[in-house]
């Protein structure tokens, strides 16, 4: 079975990582990475060149391809693969729109009574000015597009609001949008969907922020932890019956049925999980912390998604929990130091229960070095999380380079909670 894996991360390590463990899967990566090199074979293809990633394709003729970033989804890759006969795990362009376009998206949630926060659209500055003038604090101000995570403003009052308008703004045709504060803690819910059926994995938590105790400028994802306690078995079902169900009906009879990896990302207060946002792939860092509790055969399980034969599939987890800390490099999210020597990281994949994820890594001669912001995600599994957190900070101390950064209360928040429950 040979499979292209579009992109180069660490959340495309942690997939690839689980497809091989299937010895029928030959696989091909592209861009690729060092990582993805050891396991397979690899393209220098960047994710957005549509037509030599068609190439490609037609080169390898892959049984299944499966996409990561959601770039090479939003530009149409998924379609234009699907012309070609060619199963891809990856939703066409116009479904992947409910990560594409934040305007999009909330408009379908109110079309489908999805809950999640109220919200004005605006593309006039004086008319949002005025809105703001008149809004209770806090708001949230959301650019339209993809923003890398950058497109994001929490304002605590008119003046911060003000002054983010003025930048989410600029630039011809920009629309914003306003939404209401939502209160409680965020989750990370992520279903595979094959156009009508869906098969939810488990839910994990995501860290946002650079610095411990949820402080400093949000980042991709600073760690991640499964199963998030958090979601529970009530709220896992809340989610499917809520959320899931009625967001592939409606995209399927919106003719834009989606195939491929919906991650919802919630916050649960008071009133139940509202929807903050949809991702049309897999999370990064989530699927680093996922992966190594995945017991089903991933590729099976994706190219039952990508071929529409979902229904009665089901998916075994290993009963454990996983924790994935990543380790970044200085400066990031900002401007970030690259190239130096990154010492340790074979001592820390010898320990029992530990897998390290290349991120951010080149090669220089055999020496691996720092090439991203973020650049190791550090994953342990332990009969409960208070053990993979551990499991996972003893081998982050294996670790080291010039600069080199992590949180160091990745999965805090979930340990305690596995004793409250
Ligand atoms: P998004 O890209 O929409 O997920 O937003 C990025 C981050 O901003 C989220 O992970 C939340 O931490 C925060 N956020 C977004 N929308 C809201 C909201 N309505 N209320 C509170 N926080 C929010
Ligand atoms: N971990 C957040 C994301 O993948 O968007």
């Amino acid at each position: 079975m040979k499979v292209l894996l579009v992109g180069s991360g660490g959340r495309e390590h942690a997939l690839a990582w689980r497809l091989v463990q299937n010895p029928l899967v030959e696989l091909w990566s592209s861009p690729g990475s060092p990582a993805l090199a050891r396991l397979g074979e690899v393209a220098k293809v960047p994710v957005d060149d549509l037509d030599g990633l068609k190439k490609l394709a037609s080169q390898i003729e892959p049984d299944l391809t499966v996409v990561g970033p959601e770039l090479p989804l939003v530009l149409g890759l998924a379609d234009q693969l699907r012309e070609m006969d060619l199963p891809v795990f990856g939703p066409s362009k116009k479904a992947a729109r409910v990560e594409g376009s934040k305007i999009f998206a909330k408009d379908f949630m109110v079309r489908h009574n999805l809950p999640t926060a109220g919200y004005a659209v605006f593309d006039d500055e004086s008319e949002a000015e005025n809105y703001l003038k008149a809004s209770a604090y806090p708001v949230v101000l959301k650019a339209d597009g993809l923003a890398a995570g950058k497109g994001v403003v929490v304002a605590g009052n008119y003046a911060t609001a003000s002054r983010a308008l003025k930048t989410l703004l600029a630039g011809a045709g920009a629309k914003l949008i306003v939404e209401e504060y939502l209160a409680g803690e965020e989750l990370s819910c992520f279903a595979l969907c094959d156009g009508k059926n869906f098969l939810s994995l488990i839910p994990a938590q995501d860290h946002k922020t650079i610095y411990d105790c949820d402080r400093g400028p949000n980042t991709g994802g600073m760690g991640a932890y499964a199963p998030a306690p958090l979601g529970g078995a009530l709220l896992t079902k809340l989610v499917e019956d809520n959320i899931f169900k009625p967001a592939v009906e409606g995209l399927s009879v919106e003719g834009t049925p989606f195939t491929g990896l919906l991650y919802a990302g919630l916050m649960v207060g008071m009133n139940g999980p509202k929807l903050l946002e949809f991702n049309a792939r897999f999370g990064d860092p989530e699927t680093q912390a996922l992966m190594p509790l995945l017991e089903s055969d991933l590729a099976d399980l994706l190219l039952a998604a990508a071929t529409g034969n979902l229904k009665g599939k089901e998916i075994r987890w290993s009963g454990k929990a996983s924790v994935c800390v990543v380790v970044s490099a200085e400066g990031y999210p900002g401007e970030y130091r690259k190239g130096d020597e990154i010492k340790g990281i074979d001592r820390a994949n010898a320990r029992e229960d530990v897998v390290v994820f290349e991120a951010g890594v080149g090669v220089k001669g055999d020496v691996p070095i720092t090439n991203g912001g973020r650049v190791l995600g550090v994953t342990a599994t332990g009969d409960n999380l208070k053990e993979a957190v551990k499991k996972a900070y003893q081998a982050c101390g294996d670790i080291s380079f010039q600069g080199m950064h992590y949180r160091k209360d990745i999965g805090e928040k979930g340990a305690l909670k596995e004793y409250s429950i």
